[in-house]
This record gives C-alpha cells, sequence and structure tokens, in this order.
C-alpha cells in the first residue's frame, strides 16, 4: 500500500524562542524538521512526505531539505496546525493521487525511530482505520478544582500520552478533516468526532515534542 506523509512545520516556536521557526532550529548541526522526514525516509514505509511551512520560509525550508527533494514536496501552511495539515492533505493526494496510508508527523518530533513509523504504518495496513502511537503516564495524576484544590486522584492505568505519527487510511482523515470546523491539536481527535475507531500502538521516549528549551536540551543529551 501506497503510503504518504504529512509534516506539519508551519509554527512559530514561540515557546521555544530560537528567533527562527522551530522547524529550521538545528540541534548537532541537523534541523529539527530535517531529522523528522528523514526518520520517516528511514522507515523505507513511506513514498512521499509533505511538508507544510511557515508561508514566507517556503524557500529556506526547501533548501534544508535539499538532500531529500525527490522525497519531499514543501506547501506554505496555515495560520493554525489544522490549517496546515489539510492544506498538506491536498497536495499530498494531488501528488501521490493512489496513496492509501497517510501518516501526519509534527516536525517537532524529530526524534521519533523509524521503527515507530512502521509499526504505525504496519497497524493501519492491518485494517486499522486509525492509529496513534502511545506511552503510559509515569506521574500520579489529580484533577483539581477551578480554586486549585485536588478534586480526585485519577486512576492513571487507562491514561496515554499520545505522539506522533499518527496513521490514517486515507479516506478516514480525509472525512475527518472535511467534518472538522475548527481548531485540534491531534489529527486521530478528529476522527474520534466522527465516530471512527482509533488503535494505538508503543510509542517512544525519543518521539518527545520538542516545545521549549528544556526539551532541546533533553534531545541534545539524547543525541550525545
Ligand atoms: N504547526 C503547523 N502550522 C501551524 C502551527 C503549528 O504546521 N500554524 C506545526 C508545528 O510546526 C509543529 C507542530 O505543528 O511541528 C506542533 O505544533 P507546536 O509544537 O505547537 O509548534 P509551534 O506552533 O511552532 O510552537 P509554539 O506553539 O510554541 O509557537
Ligand atoms: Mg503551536
Amino acid at each position: 500500500m501506497s503510503v504518504v506523509a504529512l509534516v506539519p512545520a508551519a509554527g512559530r516556536g514561540v515557546r521555544l524562542g530560537a528567533g527562527v521557526p522551530k522547524a529550521l532550529v538545528p540541534v548537532a548541526g541537523e534541523s529539527l524538521l530535517s531529522r523528522a522526514v528523514r526518520g520517516l525516509h528511514d522507515s523505507g514505509r513511506v513514498r512521499h512526505v509533505v511538508v507544510a511551512a511557515p508561508a514566507d520560509e517556503v524557500p529556506a525550508v526547501e533548501a534544508e531539505l535539499a538532500s531529500l527533494r525527490s522525497f519531499v514536496h514543501v506547501v506554505p501552511g496555515g495560520a493554525e496546525r489544522t490549517d496546515s495539515v489539510r492544506l498538506a492533505l491536498a497536495e499530498a493526494e494531488r501528488v501521490v493521487p493512489d496513496a492509501r496510508v497517510v501518516l501526519v508527523h509534527d516536525a517537532a518530533r524529530a526524534f521519533t525511530p523509524p521503527s515507530v513509523v512502521r509499526d504505525v504504518v504496519r497497524a493501519v495496513e492491518e485494517g486499522a482505520p486509525a492509529v496513534v502511537p502511545v506511552l503510559p503516564v509515569a506521574d500520579t495524576i489529580k484533577q483539581v478544582d477551578e480554586a486549585g484544590d485536588v478534586e480526585t486522584t485519577v486512576d492513571r492505568s487507562r491514561l496515554r500520552t499520545v505522539q506522533t505519527p499518527q496513521g490514517f487510511a486515507i479516506d478516514v482523515l480525509r472525512q475527518a478533516y472535511a467534518a472538522a470546523g475548527d481548531i485540534a491539536t491531534d489529527d486521530a481527535g478528529l476522527v474520534e468526532r466522527i465516530g471512527g475507531k482509533v488503535s494505538t500502538v508503543p510509542g517512544h521516549p525519543h518521539a518527545l515534542k520538542i516545545t521549549t528549551a528544556f526539551d532541546l536540551a533533553i534531545a541534545e543529551a539524547v543525541l550525545a
């Protein structure tokens, strides 16, 4: 089955505060975006990638990915992540019209091991309409009231944190986005809203999302 991946990379990286869009921030000489795209490539399961870049950074992003030119298409992203994914999906359907599986993978999860990509693709190929990589929750979770006082300790045994790439039968993601009017940070959440089943595979600690300078320092330490 032909697999296409969408990489939303059009965010500004305000919380990281690096002065350039987060996707272009280098770690040990290679940008987060380049690392994320390379992980998809190295999985051996992705035919093509469509990157949504900040609208004013398309040439810079194309230059950044020059070594993967035949594998990648760059389109201008939108104001919200949802818009960027929607724009990338439209381009993917044009570039790879026979794609049956689509992955959505944040540029900010630059260190996701290729094995996670393969596990997500395999689960969709085996029939899951939507698949997310997840990790168990390590911390104790408390629910608090508006004053910050604890109401209850939540049973965490069935809680999971969600990573990317998230994988979909392409028709399912298309339907979910057609039905979605508003903003979503989680593509699988849009599938849930149209009543679709979402399955899980094990995620990986290295698939952490780089949000702050602290996260970047952790990633640098892992690489070193
Ligand atoms: N993203 C996007 N288009 C947007 C906003 C975000 O493609 N309009 C992408 C980001 O580039 C990132 C992913 O969605 O790869 C997750 O978003 P986030 O971690 O919030 O990144 P930023 O929006 O860049 O960071 P911040 O919110 O701190 O500005
Ligand atoms: Mg953001």
